[in-house]
This record gives C-alpha cells, structure tokens and sequence, in this order.
C-alpha cells in the first residue's frame, strides 16, 4: 500500500515536471497551419475566434497532451525575426508582428516543430513552437516577408520568431467582440479563459486524466491502410495453400 502510494506520487510528479516552463517572453518558432474558419479547436474557444488571430502552442508548453491546458487563451505578440531552414537564411528588413490567443494543442509526435520537450528543444532550438493559423481573414495574405527573386519561393514554412506575453484585453484584436472570448457552451472538456492571468489559467487536461501512451507505431506514416486482421488472415490463407500444396504432392 505504502509502496504504491509512493509510486503514484513520482507518476504524478514526473507528469507535473514534463510540461515545459518557458519564460513570459523569449524567443521561438513559428510554424502555420490550416484552421477552419468557425472551427472549434483544442481549447474549445468559441467559433468566432477564428476570425482573429489564433495559434496552436506546441504540446509540452500547452501543458495537456489532450483538450485543454494551461496555454489555452494566452496572448501572445510575435515577431518574426529570421528563417534558418532556407539556404541562406533570410533577415528581412520589416519585422512584423502579430497578436495571438492560443486556442489550439500542436502535438508532440515525432521530430515535427511542435516535439519540443523540457530537455530537448525543437529543430529550430526552440521549446516553444507557434502553429500559426494561417492563411486568416485577420491576417494580410502578404504578413510574411520573403524575397522571390533570390529563393525563387515566398513560403519559408518555419520562422524564427520573438514573443511577448501580453494582456489579451488590451492587445488582441478579438477581445474587441465579445462572442470571440471564452469558450464554446455545450462542448466537452473545455476551457478558454477570455485572459488568463493566475487564477483563472485552465489546469491540466492531461495532469488530471493522465497522459496516454503513445501508441503510433514506428511505421504509422506509411501509406499501407491493410487492417492487420486483413493481412493476417491473407497470410494464414497463404499457409494454407501451401499446406495443401505440399500435401497433394
Ligand atoms: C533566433 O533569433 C535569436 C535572436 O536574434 C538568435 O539568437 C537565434 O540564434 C535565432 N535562431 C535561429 C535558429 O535562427
Ligand atoms: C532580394 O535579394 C537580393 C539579393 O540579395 C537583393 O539584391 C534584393 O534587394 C532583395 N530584395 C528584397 C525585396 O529583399
Ligand atoms: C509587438 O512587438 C512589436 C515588435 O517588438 C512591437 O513593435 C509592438 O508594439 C508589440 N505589440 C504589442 C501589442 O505589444
Ligand atoms: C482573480 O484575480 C483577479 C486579478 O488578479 C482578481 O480581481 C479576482 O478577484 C481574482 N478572483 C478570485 C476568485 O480569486
């Protein structure tokens, strides 16, 4: 009893400890990706966010492997700096900014942007990545600099950027629309925090439910969709032709 009770507190401590601690204002990567307008993501922050700039934050410093986490409503202003993945790396003259609330989980898996861990930064050397939602009604489609004429393409896919942790009252452009705050009703396990500030910032999902093992496979980006039981019972059909095969010789 005693020994269990002992073990459930390292699971639970190693849990506490694994999301990461980053700092108010720092500097990270930023990635894009596509959010539906309306859709309501992670955090389960109302649909009309979507009509203002939103992220999703990477996985351990989002603070929940599922629904939401303690990233979810936080304000950011990011800057981009530099690409680095691009040969050369790019350092435009303008630096633009823009404000997000965070209202969506970027996965961990694999060696993506958003795998950072607390001992293991991103490719970028980043632990926190941004998952910009983007192309956005919010957002000028011309948001990212770029140079056509020397890289011969303009989407440099993964930036580095500065962050600030700003009030979402004051900063974000959405905060303007009430029906933009807060969280969708009638949708469970939700939790947006029109701006998050000690209090009121969304707990762990995770802590609280556990985080599940990760159960994709080494091959589970291929292409084979063959349900195992399929395959097997090909390869049991095999065997049994050969069976036949040899016995009827
Ligand atoms: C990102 O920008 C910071 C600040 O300028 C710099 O120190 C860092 O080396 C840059 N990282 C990459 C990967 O370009
Ligand atoms: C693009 O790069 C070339 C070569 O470095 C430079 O001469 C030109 O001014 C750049 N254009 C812009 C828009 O940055
Ligand atoms: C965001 O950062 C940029 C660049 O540092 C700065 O010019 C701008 O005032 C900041 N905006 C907010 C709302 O903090
Ligand atoms: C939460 O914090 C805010 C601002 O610090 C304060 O005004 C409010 O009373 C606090 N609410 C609770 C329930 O402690």
């Amino acid at each position: 009893m005693l020994s269990y009770a002992f073990l459930s507190f390292l699971v639970a401590r190693g849990l506490a400890t694994d999301w990461i601690d980053y700092p108010a204002d720092g500097t990270a990567t930023l990635t894009t990706y596509t959010l539906p307008e309306n859709f309501i993501a992670a955090c389960g922050c109302t649909a009309d966010s979507t009509h203002y700039p939103t992220a999703a934050m990477s996985e351990m410093a989002y603070g929940s492997s599922a629904a939401y986490g303690p990233g979810c409503g936080r304000c950011f202003n990011i800057t981009l700096l530099n690409t680095f993945n691009s040969d050369p790396p790019f350092y435009p003259e303008e630096h633009p900014s823009v404000v997000v609330k965070i209202t969506d989980l970027c996965p961990s898996g694999g060696n993506g942007w958003c795998s950072a861990t607390a001992n293991k930064p991103n490719a970028g050397g980043a632990y926190v990545n941004f998952d910009l939602a983007w192309p956005s009604n919010s957002i000028p489609d011309d948001f990212f600099p770029s140079n056509a004429s020397l890289y011969g393409y303009t989407d440099f896919g993964v930036w580095n950027v500065s962050y600030q942790s700003v009030d979402c009252m004051n900063d974000w452009e959405g905060a303007q629309n009430a029906a933009a705050l807060g969280s969708a009703a009638d949708v469970g396990s939700v939790c947006c925090p029109a701006n998050p500030s000690g209090n009121d910032t969304c707990p762990s999902y995770s802590d609280a439910n556990g985080i599940p093992p990760d159960t994709t496979s080494a091959s589970s980006s291929a292409m084979l969709l063959i349900p195992d039981s399929w395959l097997s019972t090909v390869l049991c059909f095999t065997m049994l032709l050969v069976y036949f095969g040899v016995g009827g010789v």
